[in-house]
């Protein structure tokens, strides 16, 4: 066996084990020779604790470096009081080793694993060659383990509300969710293909034509498309389908299962997070209107606000011929920021133009009774800005009560189209969010997002695009706008957002054939094409199929709220880098010629 059945885990030993003969397995995380004594903090899985070794009883030290793999055994004792370190659970002993066995030698490592602070600064590519050592850090054990602990009471909220877990196809035929498709070669017959789904969404909703009634899976998605820090090509969802239920009943059980899930892990692992509230619930046009996009960070107020109609007729010319061509300015508070220099306001405008700003107009608010000479004094307030001369007195009052604006503020101003202002200003409000530190990783505030419009129109290609996915089903008393004004159509479809990040997305279903059919007309399928890619789903919608919807949470997104990251490869066990490279298994690879003639297929030029 070459090694000892372990008495005890590492990081369980306390004073009370003093003078027990133990038996431990796992890795010597630090070695410390002192020339008269070695000591090692020694590693399994559940922690750490201190090994003392004394070379005249065990000549071969040498041998035992940084991550050698060991068994040891020894008698637990209490440290002198001198020595105690209160930072470790088990560092009021340590052990008197008497024999050891080296299980497997280690080479000098790649990086210094043993320093959390040092493996800050190591390259992130190297760790991930090297992924089965780096995952031998406690930090990093213990976001595997949260993650194994969102999974696992995923799965017992949903058992226990009579859900069936149960197993989709990987290598099936291509289920759109708007990325490309990975694609595996069909040996039998050169020129056909597999496509992996981009997530389960066809399959679930078979399952309700079959009668399941309640689904789920965690389910690994496959989508070729641009990488980004919270994406990865291969992801993690819990899938989930009902049937028989309104949007209604989706969003309770989601909102249910969501905060059950995480209160309970925040609990488990003693996680310093605010307890999640209910979820606020916003519909798709006001979180546009009132935050800029579809996943407002709710954990600050400064909504956006409107000064078109004030300034249409106005002395400044910018915001003159903006509205009179059709655009919008609105504004954003930043509180404090009245004590921007003239350079740092420069900065800020900057921000704004690298996300196609033309610019940023600015007013920065002072109280009446501080106002220096330059100031403009509106009632309580005064204003300093090289655009106040633009405006009369009424007009700039007006600014300020439609701001809601505060002594100390800096108010913010884009005009722009409403999409392209949308956009600048809902960055620009999340920086000032930062730089006010009012997003604290602390609180996890979620909202709902609902009443999506089903399509929009993508000018590049000239075609209506599904906003969701082709399955999401019209809001009935939309569906009269299906031939003339498409864009008009909400669909029940519903996102789940937290602190600015969608972490999940759900629609109830179309399940009638005539219906599903009229809307992959509107996306730009023929008949013809729609019976090729889905004809199963049309023919399956024509044998009772029941009303439906569902969701889908990105579990690789929860897990990295709880672990405090903004980096999914953090949370995932074997990530892929940029480029959906894995440079541990060195993949994607070259195959055999033999694999490419079985597959028929040639490389063209
Ligand atoms: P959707 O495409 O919006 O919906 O995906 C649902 C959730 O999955 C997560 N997610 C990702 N996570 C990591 N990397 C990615 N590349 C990635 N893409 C998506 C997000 C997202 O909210 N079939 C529908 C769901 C349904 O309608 O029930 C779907 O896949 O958290
Ligand atoms: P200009 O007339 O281009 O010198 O701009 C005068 C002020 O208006 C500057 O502070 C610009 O940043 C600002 N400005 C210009 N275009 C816009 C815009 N589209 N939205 C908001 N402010 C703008």
């Amino acid at each position: 066996m070459g090694f000892l059945q372990r008495t005890h885990a590492c990081g369980s030993l306390r004073a009370e084990h003093a003078g027990q003969q133990v038996a431990l397995n796992g890795w010597a995380h630090k070695v410390r020779d002192l020339g008269g004594l070695c000591f090692i903090d020694f590693r399994d899985r559940t922690g750490l604790v201190q090994l003392v070794l004394d070379p005249n009883s065990l000549p071969n030290l040498s041998e035992i470096r940084h991550e050698t793999c060991l068994s040891v055994s020894g008698e637990v004792r209490v440290r002198d009081e001198q020595t105690k370190n209160p930072k470790m659970p088990t560092g009021e002993i340590e052990i008197i080793v008497t024999g050891y066995t080296v299980l497997g030698p280690a080479k000098p490592l790649p990086f210094p694993l043993s320093d959390e602070e040092q493996m800050q600064s190591v390259n992130e590519e190297l760790r991930i060659k090297h992924r089965y050592i780096d995952l031998r850090r406690p930090s990093m054990y213990r976001k595997l383990a949260i993650r194994a602990g969102v999974i696992r009471r995923m799965r017992a909220y949903l058992d226990n509300q009579g859900f069936i877990e149960t197993e989709t196809p990987i290598i099936t035929k291509s289920t759109p969710e708007g990325a490309r498709d990975y694609l595996v070669a069909y040996r039998l017959e050169p020129g056909q293909w597999y496509a992996l789904p981009q997530s389960p969404q066809q399959y679930k909703q078979l399952l309700m034509v079959a009668g399941i009634e309640r689904y789920y899976q965690i389910a690994k998605c496959f989508r070729d498309e641009s990488q980004r820090a919270d994406r990865q090509p291969e992801f993690t969802q819990l899938d989930l389908e009902m049937s028989f239920v309104t949007q209604e009943d989706v969003l309770n059980l989601a909102e249910g299962l969501l905060r059950d899930v995480l209160n309970g892990v925040v609990e488990e692992f003693g996680l310093d997070k605010a307890p999640i509230e209910p979820f606020e619930r916003l519909t798709f046009d006001e979180a546009m209107l009132l935050y800029g996009c579809d996943k407002p960070d709710l954990r600050f107020g400064l909504k956006l606000f409107d000064i078109t109609p004030l300034v249409a007729n106005s002395g400044f010319g910018v915001f003159k011929s903006i509205a009179e061509s059709g655009g919008m300015i609105r504004g954003v508070r930043y509180p404090g920021g009245a004590q921007l220099s003239r350079k740092e306001v420069g900065q800020l405008e900057e921000f704004c133009k690298e996300f196609g700003a033309k610019g940023m107009a600015s007013l920065g608010v002072v109280a009446a009774s501080e106002a220096g000479e330059e100031a403009r004094v509106v009632g309580d307030l005064a204003v300093k800005s090289s655009i106040a001369k633009f405006f009369s007195d009424e007009e700039l009052a007006q600014i300020l009560k439609t701001a809601q604006a505060e002594a100390g503020d800096l108010l913010c101003f884009i005009a722009d189209e409403y999409a392209s202002g949308n956009n600048v200003l809902y960055r620009l409000r999340n920086e000032i969010g930062d730089r006010c530190g009012l997003r604290d990783p602390r609180v996890l505030k979620f909202c709902w997002v609902i009443d999506f419009p089903l399509v929009e129109w993508n000018a590049e290609d000239g075609r209506w695009d599904a906003v969701h996915h082709p399955f999401t089903g019209p809001k009935d008393e939309d569906l009269i706008y299906i031939d003339s004004d498409p864009g008009k159509i909400r669909a029940d479809c519903y996102d789940v957002v937290c602190n600015g990040v969608e972490m999940a997305s759900g629609s109830i279903r179309i399940h009638r054939p005539d219906i599903q059919s009229k809307v992959f007309k509107l996306l730009g399928i023929d008949e013809e094409t729609q019976k090729e890619r889905f004809g199963h789903m049309l023919e399956a919608f024509s044998y009772g199929a029941p009303p439906h919807g569902g969701i889908a949470p990105g579990v690789d997104r929860l897990v990295m709220l709880l672990n405090d990251t903004e980096n999914i490869r953090e949370v995932i066990a074997f990530p892929k880098i940029g480029g959906g490279y894995d440079p541990m298994m060195e993949a994607p690879s070259t195959i055999d010629p033999q694999q490419w003639a079985e597959l028929g297929l040639r490389m063209s030029k």
